[in-house]
């Protein structure tokens, strides 16, 4: 651990363990405008992991769990008023109003960066502040994808430490002028001398504020994930769908596995779904039907190149995994049980066992008699609420999970066979649909819809348009985004091209349940999906797309009659009908940037519905 510069001191870099003059006038600037105590250079040595661990314990931040349950693993509780991403505190800063789009806030970059400056100033009294060099993906890229992060956190040092490749080696591996992403983190809680810390700081006035002319990245008030650890959304997807747009590749919210048959072909899938819509349960499924097998390369984020083959090739720049807690158990996802079992893990805002382990919703069918919840407050089973917060996260390292495909490092990436979209409707939208062509592919995605979750401040429940599943993360105009998807389907061979399909496991039944079961059965939509690709597959033609005939999809041994399997796979032209006129608003809202494609894709969704 590398940590000087006393109280009062001046933060003198002399003794820094860098050269890079860019990165050290940047922290000497940040460190006078913000006015920590201390500067700690991050070496991501155990050694720092343990220090770090041990003061985030004494300040109360962090409990220790039994190491007997779950060695080296921490609870956390944040403030109550913390718990989730805030979409209406983020802003895409672009200089030009235009480029932020309509789905995006947008504040001037000179006003925004006025204001927040104000902000920073002092924010860091009486803390350290934690130099973080990391890469997103692997250091062994032609071209490493580098970012430091400044933050007063060591909760979020130590998250960073788990969702991305950070230390010494990475600022090493910068050199004197490697270029890299500034990412500026603040609490925004300063520590007058002598007054004693909370557990979870931070401010009622918050800010996610991405710059992407500068690829600059300012957050401000929350220690909550998305908006904290910087290297994740507000790099991987904001800012990176900035740049992928400028250089000709793709930066998406999506899960990537392997998918092996039983006659062993393999295929690459990715899959884009809202946040909290099962991505990390879909990249660890566990295949109920026999014989086939499902390897994890990544449950968030996917960067897709296409390869000198002319295919989509797609890698996860992310190392960690930041996974919604409740309804992960021993039945729904067990390679995610697998994982957290092997400890190294921070859960934030679940409930705390009596004999200091975790437990959340889902995770068992009874609950424990007594837990401590995620507010801290004694609980039981008639407590009338909730024992973790329902975007209570897992935060632990990819490679821990039992079924890591070993090629998840590879820096080219893997080609990808199949993209699906997917969301969270209880109507309309059937089980599985097949696009007729890439551009009708494009259509789905940019017209995906989705009830919203508690992974985002907000209502829950309101189906709301979540283009690609990338609504609160593209970083430029949406409608020059969707012109984006499909020039880079125009410029490739088409038949090398993913084949796009549009999924929901969440329709409902007249009593408010879930026809379909979900989770390891979700392997029979995989594997319909799959002998689609192979040509083996029927699939009744609609106007929606392709859908599986009843016979095609594999059923045997499930538990679902011939009525209930219609109804998931059901196309209604009367509610499809009834879908039309909110797809031509949320079109008419990006005006010219609209790829016309897009409105010949609604003429003839229309034509088909008779319309
Ligand atoms: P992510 O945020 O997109 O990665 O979504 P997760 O995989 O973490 O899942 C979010 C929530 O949806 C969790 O509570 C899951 O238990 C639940 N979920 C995931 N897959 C399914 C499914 O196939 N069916 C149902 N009913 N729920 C699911
Ligand atoms: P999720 O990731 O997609 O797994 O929920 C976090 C988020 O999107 O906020
Ligand atoms: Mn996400
Ligand atoms: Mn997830």
């Amino acid at each position: 651990m590398t940590t000087f510069a006393e109280p009062g001191a001046d933060l003198d870099l002399d003794d820094a363990p860098t050269s890079h003059a860019r990165l050290l006038a940047w922290v000497r600037e940040v460190a006078e405008l913000t006015q920590p105590d201390r500067i700690h250079w991050c070496d991501g040595s155990d050694e720092e992991w343990a220090a770090l661990t041990d003061e985030l314990v004494a300040a109360g931040t962090l409990v220790r769990l039994d190491p007997e349950k779950k060695p080296n693993s921490f609870w956390a509780r944040t403030d109550p008023t913390d718990v989730a991403r805030v979409e209406e505190r983020t802003f895409i800063c672009s200089v030009d109003e235009a480029d932020a789009g309509p789905t995006n806030n947008w504040r001037d970059p000179t006003e925004m960066k006025a204001e927040m400056t104000e902000l920073y100033r002092g924010s860091m009294r009486g803390r350290t502040m934690y130099v973080i060099p990391f890469c997103m993906g692997p250091l062994t890229a032609a071209n490493p994808m580098f970012g430091v992060e400044l933050t007063d956190s060591p909760y979020v040092t130590v998250s960073m430490r788990i969702m991305a490749r950070m230390g010494a080696h990475v600022l090493q591996a910068m050199g004197d002028d490697a270029d890299f992403v500034p990412c500026l983190h603040s609490v925004g809680a300063p520590l007058e001398p002598g007054r004693q810390d909370v557990a979870w700081p931070c401010n009622e006035t918050k800010f996610i504020t991405q710059f992407p002319e500068e690829r600059m990245i300012w957050s401000y008030g929350s220690g909550y994930g998305g908006n904290s650890l910087l290297g994740k959304k507000c790099y991987s997807l904001r800012i990176a769908s900035v740049m992928a747009r400028d250089e000709g590749w793709l930066a998406e919210h999506m899960l990537i596995l392997k998918l092996t048959a039983p006659h062993g072909s393999v295929h690459y899938i990715a899959a884009a779904f809202p946040s909290a819509c099962g991505k990390t349960n879909l990249a660890m499924l566990e295949p109920t039907i026999p014989g086939w097998k499902v390897e994890t390369l990544g449950d968030d984020i996917a960067w897709m190149r296409f390869g000198e083959d002319g295919r989509l090739y797609a890698a996860n720049p992310e190392f960690g995994l930041f996974g919604v807690a409740p309804g992960t158990g021993w039945k729904t996802n067990p390679n995610a049980m697998r994982t957290i079992a092997k400890g190294n893990s921070v859960f934030t805002n679940v409930a705390l066992t009596d004999d200091g382990d975790i437990w959340w919703e889902g995770m068992t069918d009874e609950p424990p008699a007594h837990l401590t919840d995620w507010r801290g407050e004694s609980w039981s089973p008639d407590s009338g609420q909730p024992s973790s917060h329902p975007n209570s996260r897992f935060c632990t390292p990819i490679e821990q999970c039992p079924i890591i495909a070993p090629e998840y490092d590879d820096p080219r990436g893997v080609p990808i066979s199949a993209i699906l979209f997917g969301g969270r409707r209880a109507t309309t939208i059937p089980l599985v649909t097949e696009a007729r062509d890439w551009t009708h592919g494009v259509f789905m995605g940019a017209t995906l819809s989705s009830e919203t979750t508690a992974a985002a401040a907000g209502q829950v429940g309101v189906v709301r348009r979540d283009p690609m599943a990338m609504l609160p993360f593209i970083g430029y105009n949406g409608g020059d985004y969707f012109a984006h998807w499909i020039a880079m389907g125009k410029d490739a061979d088409a038949i090398k091209l993913p084949k796009i399909f549009y999924v929901n496991w969440f329709r409902r039944d007249d009593d408010g349940g879930f026809l379909w079961p979900g989770f390891g059965e979700n392997g029979r939509v995989l594997k319909w999906v799959v002998e689609r690709l192979e040509g083996l597959a029927a699939a009744t033609e609609t106007p929606i797309g392709h859908v599986p005939t009843p016979e095609s999809l594999d059923t045997s041994g499930l538990d679902l009659t011939a009525e209930q399997l219609a109804a998931c796979l059901r196309v209604d032209p009367e509610e499809w009908r009834a879908e039309v006129p909110g797809i031509a608003e949320w079109f008419e809202k990006f005006g010219d940037h609209l790829p016309t494609l897009l409105w010949a894709e609604l003429d003839g969704l229309k034509a088909r519905l008779g319309m």
